[in-house]
């Protein structure tokens, strides 16, 4: 298909299944407004995000990589009152767009954002009850240091979600020296070969381009 075909169906399955939404619109206006790059995921995408929430009846969600909260709003839509969603952000001025965003979309008292890289962040969430959903987008290099605490704050059950896993099919490149791309290749693998998973991925188009999104179980 040509950008412009797949951007019309993806338009219309926004428009039939999910509509207009003021408080998710408004966190990708603010978050543009600030400068942010748009690369949160595609409404379809977050309410995938949302119904896995649900379908999965997790109560602690863990995302690595805030940007404005799109997701973590549709991820906090889908848990009840008293869960909570611990989403990780590495830069303050981003963190603060992301907490004006939740506030408004009403959802802010379910989340719990922590400041710092992803790799500081996740030891000190060790002792905590598990989380049921763990969403990973956040700096490609270290997805497989985020799929290990992935498995490690996880349980039997948890649902993990990584996000960018196809990036233009450059995924299956073998001579890529792009260390993102090198990282999502490194993270697949892991999905594949490391028993505390099981594992696929699906290719998406939408109005982001052609990516994908991998899928995993912790067994
Ligand atoms: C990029 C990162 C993302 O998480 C995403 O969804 C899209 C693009 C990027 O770094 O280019
Ligand atoms: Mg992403």
């Amino acid at each position: 298909p040509t950008p412009d075909q797949w951007r019309r169906v993806d338009a219309y399955l926004t428009e039939t299944l999910i509509g207009h939404d003021p408080a998710l619109e408004g966190a990708v206006a603010d978050q543009n407004a600030a400068g942010l790059p748009a690369i949160e995921v595609a409404p379809v995408n977050g309410k995938f995000l949302h119904l896995l929430a649900r379908i999965s009846g997790a109560r602690r969600v863990l995302e690595i990589g805030t940007l404005g909260a799109y997701s973590t709003i549709w991820m906090a839509r889908g848990i009840p009152d008293d869960g909570r969603v611990v989403t990780i952000e590495a830069e303050p001025r981003i963190a603060e767009i992301a907490r004006a965003n939740l506030d408004r979309a009403g959802v802010g008292h379910k989340v719990d954002i922590r400041l710092g890289r992803g790799a500081d962040v996740l030891p000190t969430l060790e002792g905590q009850e598990p989380f049921d959903l763990v969403f990973i987008d956040a700096d490609k290099e270290s997805n497989t240091v985020y799929l290990d605490w992935a498995a490690r704050l996880g349980r039997s059950g948890t649902v993990v979600v990584v996000d960018n896993t196809v990036r233009g099919g450059e995924v299956a490149n073998p001579a890529t020296e792009n260390p993102q791309i090198i990282g999502v290749q490194r993270g697949l693998e892991m999905l594949g070969r490391d028993p505390r998973f099981d594992a696929t991925a699906l290719q998406t188009l939408d109005l982001k381009g052609w990516d994908g999104v991998a899928l995993a179980v912790v067994t």
